[in-house]
């Protein structure tokens, strides 16, 4: 069994460029074309995509996102990033992220595929960039985990609940004790898999495998500096300097295949050739009349 990982589309519905470098539509197209044309042999049972579809979240870039989704051969499934507004995946989204009624308006649902089951759950947090786990989500997500607590479980979110290293990108995680305790009670059987941080980063949390997603648009700089680091230059500084974590390359795209062999998940990591410029390092900034 196989599981095709993408995340971070930031899909601008206006024509613009995101952060005036990133031609997101071209790049989540060429994606999409490139997916679609896998052998196959090589097509996953599923797709994920792991949050934030469509800049500003609004109802036009949703629209273009589910046509783009549609030309996908395999089902894809959702999860909202911290860009995406929930209320609309439930208007919009309902093949893609059919959530479960007794958490709704949550979009959290589980997908019974085998030999390994995957949950969804929804780690956004209305108007703010971080994420967490909403209390109704840590114990659906604990409910649905304690149903079958002997099955592999691919568990997709958005957010990593863990600090990445990158300053700018380290904003905490609400209710992260909660999410802990989950992960512990049951690391024996899952990973967690996520995105938002546009670099892909493996690790260990509380004793659960998280496999962090490359980006469709814009590919994080891998900076570790702190705001107060010596390293910080003069016009750096002037520039308002967050911490490492806050610009970007325009490099190409890359998914996570997962892979389910010998009762383990491997996850190759798979560049996408959209014939990027590797230009950069540009701010993740918005500028005037953006959001
Ligand atoms: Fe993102
Ligand atoms: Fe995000």
């Amino acid at each position: 069994m196989r599981i095709i990982q993408i995340s971070e589309f930031h899909l601008r519905s206006d024509g613009k460029l995101s952060f005036q470098k990133c031609d997101t539509r071209a790049f989540v197209a060429k994606t999409i074309d490139w997916l679609r044309d896998l052998e196959p042999y090589d097509l996953p049972d599923y797709f994920v995509v792991s949050g934030d579809l469509a800049e500003g979240g609004t109802r036009e870039g949703l629209a273009m996102v589910r046509e783009e989704l549609a030309r996908l051969p395999r089902p894809a499934y959702v999860v909202p990033g911290n860009h995406d507004d929930r209320n609309l995946y439930l208007e919009m989204l309902p093949d893609n992220a059919p959530v479960a009624s007794d958490i709704a308006p949550y979009i959290c649902y589980t997908v019974e595929s085998q030999p390994v089951r995957s949950i969804f759950i929804d780690t956004s947090l209305p108007g703010k960039h971080w994420g967490g786990l909403a209390d109704p989500v840590a114990d659906w997500l604990e409910a649905q985990l304690d149903k079958h607590p002997k099955t592999p479980t691919i568990v997709f979110g958005h957010h990593p609940p863990f600090e990445s290293g990158l300053p700018a990108m380290d904003e905490g995680f609400e209710n992260r004790d909660r999410m802990a305790q989950i992960f512990e009670k049951h690391k024996d059987h899952i990973i967690y898999c996520c995105g938002h941080l546009h670099t892909p980063l493996i690790t260990t949390w509380h004793g659960v495998s998280c496999r962090v997603s490359p980006a469709v648009c814009m590919q994080m700089e891998v900076d570790f500096r702190t705001p107060d680091s010596p390293d910080v230059t003069t016009k750096e500084r002037e520039a308002g300097f967050k911490g490492g974590g806050d610009r970007f390359y325009l490099a190409n795209p890359a998914c996570y295949i997962h892979n389910f062999v010998d009762g383990q998940v491997n996850t190759h990591y798979v560049p996408i050739p959209v014939g990027a410029d590797y230009s950069g390092p540009w701010p993740f900034k918005y500028y005037e009349g953006e959001h």
